[in-house]
């Protein structure tokens, strides 16, 4: 198979295709629907800006998240967006995990998303159904054409390792996990074994939920680089190959702060100084999960 290497801001999955390592989450999104129209103004503010991927959920908003996203993603293709472009994200409940559940959620997902197939596909965190029996969910899936690729979001190491002794279990394509300065655990054994494989990492809460987004320690490199302590944050998760980063930003200002973060380069003596306020890990820690 001839694997493109991905570029500058790039991330490549397993089939060979590579996508903008930077996305929206859309956690949070879709809730009211007296805020719906706004919405979709910003979500195509934020597709003329650049952005191509998105992130969402059956769980968020209760399918309302997908509702907005697809209203906007239906208006910028009538006004001459290529589906090609785009790669939507969405997930299935750990509670709809089996073989049949997954197939009827999908379904449900496509229908609020208005569209006839979803990029990736998401089991959203593990619940009590066996890996098997979301697995051949996701095969009826693929075979029907509803979903072009799967993959898991808060898995650790041990769980991924479950995932590829279970037959159709190496077709993961990603693993969505909270990473962010002061969530390194994963540098430890998840990202390296991930990139080992090939699978992207999805790096979600970069700025841990905003937590992050005036932390002192990020403050002096952001006055060397003229830029936000944000933008410092998603730069240094940004900076990891094989990791695309889903910050979620519900207004215009910070959609583009976020997309120039994405051009921003960190030096070794900014990453040193980093590592001082946000230390890396020194043995297994559990996944952070939010
Ligand atoms: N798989 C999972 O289990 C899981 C769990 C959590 C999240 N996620 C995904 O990851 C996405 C992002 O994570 P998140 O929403 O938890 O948190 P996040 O992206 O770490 O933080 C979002 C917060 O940061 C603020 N923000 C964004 N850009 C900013 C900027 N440039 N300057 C200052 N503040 C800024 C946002 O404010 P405004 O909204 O006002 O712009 C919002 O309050 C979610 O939307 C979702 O798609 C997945």
């Amino acid at each position: 198979m001839n694997v493109q290497q991905p570029g500058p801001g790039e991330v490549s999955f397993r089939a060979g295709e590579t996508r903008c390592s930077l996305g929206l989450g859309l956690y949070g999104w879709g809730e009211d629907p007296a805020s719906a129209a706004g919405e979709v103004r910003l979500l195509r503010q934020a597709l003329e800006i650049g952005y191509r991927v998105f992130d969402t959920a059956e769980m968020y908003a209760q399918g309302g998240s997908e509702r907005v996203l697809g209203q906007a993603l239906a208006q910028a293709q009538r006004a001459g967006l290529r589906r090609e472009e785009l790669f939507v994200v969405s997930k299935v409940l750990p509670q709809h995990a089996s073989a049949a559940g997954v197939v009827a959620a999908c379904e449900r997902s496509l229908q609020r998303l208005g569209l006839d197939r979803i990029d990736l596909y998401l089991l959203h965190w593990r619940g009590a159904t066996p890996l098997a029996q979301t697995i051949q969910g996701f095969e009826q899936l693929l075979q029907r054409d509803c979903i072009r690729q799967w993959g898991v979001s808060n898995f650790d190491l041990a769980d991924m390792q479950e995932l590829m002794a279970v037959p159709g279990g190496a077709a993961c394509a990603a693993n969505q996990v909270h990473y962010s300065p002061s969530a390194r655990g994963v540098e430890w054994d998840l990202l390296p074994w991930q990139r080992q494989q090939g699978m992207a990492m999805m790096a979600y809460s970069p700025f841990d939920q905003g937590g992050l987004v005036n932390h002192p320690a990020l403050q002096e490199l952001a006055r060397r680089h003229l830029a936000t302590p944000a933008q410092i944050a998603l730069a240094w998760v940004l900076r990891q190959p094989g990791v695309m980063a889903i910050p979620k930003a519900g207004r215009a200002l910070h959609l583009q702060l976020n997309w120039a973060a994405s051009k921003l380069v960190l030096n070794a003596q900014d990453l040193a100084d980093l590592d001082r306020s946000f230390a890396a890990p020194r043995g297994k820690m559990a996944l952070s999960m939010r």
